[in-house]
């Protein structure tokens, strides 16, 4: 692997500078304007103007990337995702611009259970070919780390395809890949009428096996009157923490139902969706360390009115998050940039704020901030670039991919040529 040195940024977004971001701080991006970065194998060795930069001994023997007066910034950790699926719900996607709800359609046998029943259909060599295609597609658009979490199974061997499937594409593919297990995301249909045998099943078998093989960081629950419910939440989170997996939670998405605050006192790494969170919600989030991840791809695909109250959430001082949730029913979409637009303009975050909540917030929430979500010398070389002179344009193209180069751990796993 050739050693680099970076230039021609017209910014250079480090977000060095206090992990997690609160409050007034979120907005500070660390700029070097005509900055340049000097990488070694598959980390930073230094980052400052280009002036001082090209002076280090090491960068005369570096190969040189100019990057012609674009923006660069970390690579976008998407904190977020259900990767792993073989097929779109497009029947579904038409049925609710017709005017069908998420559950009535969830209710009907289609939602999650349809994701379901493919997984479980499906050979191992499907579900990774198209999670590979999909992770070229993240890459283009300027993600190197992502979250993604098991759900799609929810029988033994179904489960265990998800994770097996994840952790040989962490080992095959540039983007790092952060392992969740929810096993929790519904009720499976073996056990419908009887969820407290599941959450028993999860509890005492599931949660531990997949602990003891190493198959996952963290433990995930869909906390919704269509899933589970806060005290069967509460018992599996405590259990997967009594194993070693940090608890996250999908939380006040449709319905109210407590799992933010359950959050708090659990201690998870982060509540994801808040769509209905209150404002007592948010005052306790804000004063405790749980990372409030907003899913706006949710409400824009759903064509729901009800954003997260993102505004409120980062005057309070809560730690602030975006990710895409991809997946086949709620957030089809692998796009950093189109989450950043959507952040702007319906949840009135700053450009700077959305960038913030898109790389140092959400590698804190999987506890990677000691290597990603910023450029600073020691961590990966995980950098995008992007074809416009200034950050804000980031978002306010919407809806065009201008992500011209990935680099991941050193190496450039996307380009598009000038
Ligand atoms: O995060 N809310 C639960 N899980 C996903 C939706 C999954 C699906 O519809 O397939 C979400 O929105
Ligand atoms: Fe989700």
């Amino acid at each position: 692997m050739p050693d680099w040195l970076i230039t021609g940024c017209s910014e250079l977004l480090t977000l060095r500078g206090a992990v997690p971001r609160r409050g007034r701080t979120l907005g500070e991006l660390g700029i070097i304007r005509d900055g340049a970065l000097l990488v070694r194998d598959d980390r930073i060795v230094a980052v400052g103007r280009r002036r001082r930069i090209e002076r280090l001994p090491e960068a005369r023997r570096a190969s040189k990337l100019d990057l012609g007066g674009r923006v660069a910034l970390p690579g976008f950790v998407d904190s977020h995702t259900h990767l792993v699926f073989p097929a779109s719900r497009v029947d579904e996607y038409e049925q609710r611009v017709s005017g069908k709800t998420y559950a009535q359609i969830a209710r009907a046998g289609g939602g999650i259970r349809a994701t379901v029943n493919a997984v479980r259909r499906a050979l191992p060599k499907t579900l990774s070919e198209r999670a590979s295609t999909h992770l070229r597609e993240f890459a283009a658009h300027g993600t190197t780390t992502i979250e993604a979490k098991s759900g799609y199974g929810l029988d033994w061997t179904s489960e265990l395809k998800i994770l097996c499937a994840l952790q040989q594409l962490n080992q095959d593919q540039p983007l790092d890949i952060v392992e969740t297990f929810l096993g929790a995301h519904i009720v499976p249909p073996e056990y419908r009428g009887r969820p407290d045998r599941f959450v028993e099943l999860l509890v005492r078998g599931w949660i531990p096996a997949v602990a003891t093989a190493g198959l996952a960081e963290f433990c995930d629950v869909f906390c919704d009157p269509g899933a589970f419910t806060v005290p069967q939440a509460r018992r599996i989170l405590k259990a997967g923490r009594a194993c070693g997996l940090m608890p996250r939670i999908h939380a006040e998405q449709f319905r109210r139902t407590g799992a933010a605050q359950l959050a708090i006192e659990v201690e998870a790494a982060s509540a994801d969706h808040l769509e209905k969170v209150n404002g007592s919600d948010i005052r306790a989030l804000a004063l405790s360390n749980v990372t409030c991840t907003l899913l706006p791809g949710c409400s824009f695909h759903l064509g729901s009115p009800h954003y997260a109250p993102a505004r409120e959430l980062i005057d309070c001082g809560a730690i602030v998050a975006l990710a895409t949730d991809f997946n086949p029913g709620t957030s089809p979409t692998v796009s950093m940039p189109m989450i950043l637009s959507l952040a702007c303009a319906q949840m009135r975050m700053t450009p700077a704020e959305a960038i913030a909540a898109a790389t140092i917030n959400p590698a804190y929430s999987l506890r990677q901030h000691g290597r990603v979500g910023s450029l600073e010398a020691g961590k990966y070389a995980d950098l995008a670039a992007f074809d416009v002179t200034d950050y804000r344009e980031i978002p306010y193209y919407f809806g065009v991919n201008l992500c011209s180069l990935t680099m991941k751990r050193g190496l450039i796993v996307h380009s598009e040529k000038p």
